[in-house]
């Protein structure tokens, strides 16, 4: 997944905050309703599990929690800098640096249950979409399940009448950046503008079952916790946090000044009621049994 911005640099660009991930989990988790999908009907107490793009591995060690602590865990991440401190890994959980566009060490390959990925890429074009499941499904186990999570189709609303939108449509628009992709199937910043076909991405590099949920965060209704505006706050940090990545990018017209007065206003405007709505997007497939 490269950009315009460098070639073959990740999409996803920013240095991730822990906390920032740890809040967004407890939103997906709500709006999805389950961490693993039903139909992955994986139970063996010594199954291995990978998370890849892990992060600060919030989603992996939710999972560990709720299998047998004779299960396996690795979180595979690009970079560490979201990784939980090592003394506070379980026994069973581990994480490890790994681009998931390069090939993993033999000792990985075919030994996964489940392998899951979740908000790995702003936007990605279908071929190199392709080429990362492609890597991914070696980590797999014949009969292994493969699980992607990502989000589309960002979208702004007022609840109030007269309260300008202006400064969070000014940041999401600033992200074109990273957005301007021939063929794009999927990532946070997109917009789907026809049939995508996902399933068939999957389904042409040989998985079965294949099975695609896209729930809408509107779902998520939790007017006491204020859920709306964090998810909106949240949301705006991370894209505030991918154009602070382009200040240094000449010619782009993003500077540091531009950035503190939208994060000022954008704030403003969520106190006001603005607020966005995602889809999220959740699909699986298995590997057949005897390949
Ligand atoms: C938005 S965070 C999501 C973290 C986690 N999956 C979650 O849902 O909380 C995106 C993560 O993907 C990682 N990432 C991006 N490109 C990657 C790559 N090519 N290989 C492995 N990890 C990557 C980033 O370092 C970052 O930790």
């Amino acid at each position: 997944m490269t950009d315009q911005l460098g070639q073959g640099r990740d999409l996803h660009l920013i240095d991730e905050i822990p906390e920032r991930l740890d809040e967004q989990h407890i939103f997906t988790t709500k709006t999805l309703g389950f961490l693993v999908h039903p139909n992955l009907s994986i139970t063996s107490p010594t199954a291995k599990i990978a998370d890849v793009g892990t992060g600060s591995g919030v989603w992996l060690l939710d999972v560990a929690k709720n299998r047998p602590s004779t299960c396996q865990f690795t979180g595979f991440d690009v970079t560490t800098s979201a990784f939980p401190a090592s003394e506070t890994w379980p026994p069973n959980v581990s994480f490890k640096i790994h681009d998931m566009f390069l090939p993993f060490p033999a000792s990985e390959v075919g030994t996964y249950d489940i392998v899951a990925v979740r908000f790995t890429s702003s936007v990605a074009a279908r071929a190199d979409w392709a080429r990362c499941i492609a890597n991914l499904m070696t980590l797999l186990k014949p009969g292994g399940w493969l699980q992607w999570i990502d989000s589309c189709n960002f979208a702004l609303y007022n609840s109030t009448a007269g309260t300008s939108r202006a400064a969070c449509q000014e940041i999401y628009d600033g992200l074109d950046l990273f957005r301007d992709k021939v063929d794009p199937v999927i990532g946070l910043m997109m917009r789907e503008s026809k049939n995508l076909k996902r399933e068939d991405v999957f389904r042409e590099l040989g998985l079965v079952d294949v099975h695609e949920d896209v729930f809408s965060s509107d779902k998520l209704q939790d007017p006491e916790s204020h859920a709306r505006d964090k998810e909106t706050r949240n949301i705006m940090a991370c894209f505030l946090g991918c154009l602070e990545e382009v200040v240094a990018v000449e010619g782009n017209g993003w500077t540091s000044q531009r950035i503190e007065r939208l994060k000022e206003e954008a704030m403003k405007e969520i106190d006001n009621g603005v607020y966005h709505t995602l889809d999220q997007v959740c699909i699986v497939g298995r590997k057949p049994d005897g390949a």
